[in-house]
């Protein structure tokens, strides 16, 4: 059954075992050939064909924060190649978790069941956490049991990244030199546009990318020093119209509601008393609560409606250009634009499934 994925076994290889963090850990060689394989994912799909190369092999899914594609598409990954995948029923929110259990726990534990573990966490740098316990379990286990990122915090969503790379080049060729890609919307919260920024740069695509975004909500420092160390051209603007000529990828993202209240007590912490929110007693973080809610809600509704890519301003936009979004979609995007031909996030979300197809077989090295 292997066989089918002959040619691209050698440089995936160096995926086998491994724990996937961070879209650092790609070279373009390795993207090719990962590429390369979810193409074949795909057509065994349309095929109808079911494979079986993850028979016997239990992929955990272990999500602290809410998805539906992630979470479900990681899910159809491993069972339309023929393995089996674990949860806790109702939840994690049903789990130990809720008794106090730490991170580390957790993970050492669901590492003793299963092959892989896909988590998502509302924590930035809680994957690596992760990947710590389950190396400091696998020296009692047969193999080690990698950890998948599927999202931490403001971090990074290193498959998200991956998905949206391919459907990038699934719409303009292998080659994408000279296209310029715009990030728009929560670009200081989004953590897929941090890794698909830093994927672009590992590629060494000659892309232009241009920066969208209110001044609160810019692309962090970090991103766009990472880019341009590469060579990679990064302008921010907070004028969507005066761009939209020239984008041939519109990356539009949702405002994340879920990270203000957490950043406004971050900033009052250093305000008022000058240290990490995390630092602080008890009683000085109550205190800080209410005010740090308030700013928030007021911060979120002034840039929620900030940008609304709608039909009238895509009348501005080139014909060959596209339109993608991680979803879910607040109402930056009407749904009116769905049938326009540009629209490609649904394309992503498909192809988020050949993607992590390929990712888990030669993660879990299955490609023989
Ligand atoms: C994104 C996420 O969770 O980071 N969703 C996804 O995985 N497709 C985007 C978001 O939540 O806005």
């Amino acid at each position: 059954m292997a066989a089918i994925y002959s040619g691209t076994e050698a440089t995936l290889k160096t995926l086998a075992y491994q724990h996937i963090l961070s879209v650092e850990q790609f070279t373009p060689d390795v993207l090719e050939a990962l590429f390369g394989l979810a193409q074949k994912m795909d057509r065994q799909v349309a095929l109808g064909r079911s494979d079986s190369i993850l028979t016997h092999r239990i992929v955990a899914n272990v999500f602290y924060e809410p998805s539906t594609r992630t979470d479900l598409s990681f899910q159809a990954a491993t069972q339309r190649l023929g393995g089996r995948v674990i949860t806790t029923a109702g939840g994690v929110h049903y789990s130990s978790v809720t008794k106090g259990e730490s991170l580390h726990d957790t993970v050492k534990t669901i590492a003793c069941y299963s092959d892989a573990i896909v988590l998502r966490h509302p924590n930035r740098g809680a994957a690596r956490e992760a990947a710590a316990a389950s190396d400091a379990l696998t020296r009692a286990m047969h193999r080690p049991t990698p950890i998948i990122n599927a999202g931490d915090g403001t971090g990074e969503h290193p498959t998200q990244a991956l998905l949206d790379l391919y459907t990038i080049k699934d719409r303009f060729g292998a080659d994408i030199d000279g296209l310029t890609v715009g990030f728009l919307g929560d670009l200081r919260n989004g953590r897929t546009v941090h890794s698909l920024l830093k994927l672009l740069a590992i590629d060494r695509c000659h892309v232009k990318v241009i920066c969208i975004a209110p001044e609160s909500l810019s692309m962090p420092p970090e991103y766009v020093e990472f880019a341009r160390s590469r060579e990679m051209p990064v302008s921010q603007t907070q004028d969507l119209q005066g761009v939209m000529q020239q984008v041939d990828v519109l990356y539009v993202t949702r405002v994340q509601r879920e990270r203000f209240v957490a950043q406004k007590l971050d900033d009052l912490a250093a305000q008022v008393y000058g240290l990490p929110y995390e630092n602080l007693d008890g009683q000085r973080k109550e205190a800080l609560r209410p005010v740090a809610e308030l700013n928030a809600a007021q911060e979120y509704l002034a840039a929620r409606d900030a940008y609304v890519v709608d039909p009238m301003m895509l009348s501005q936009a080139r014909q060959e250009m596209i339109v993608m979004h991680p979803l879910p979609r607040v109402n930056e995007i009407p749904e009116e634009v769905d049938s326009d031909d540009r629209a490609y996030y649904f394309r992503q979300v498909q192809n988020g499934l050949y993607i992590r197809m390929a990712l888990l077989a030669a993660v879990l090295d299955c490609l023989g």
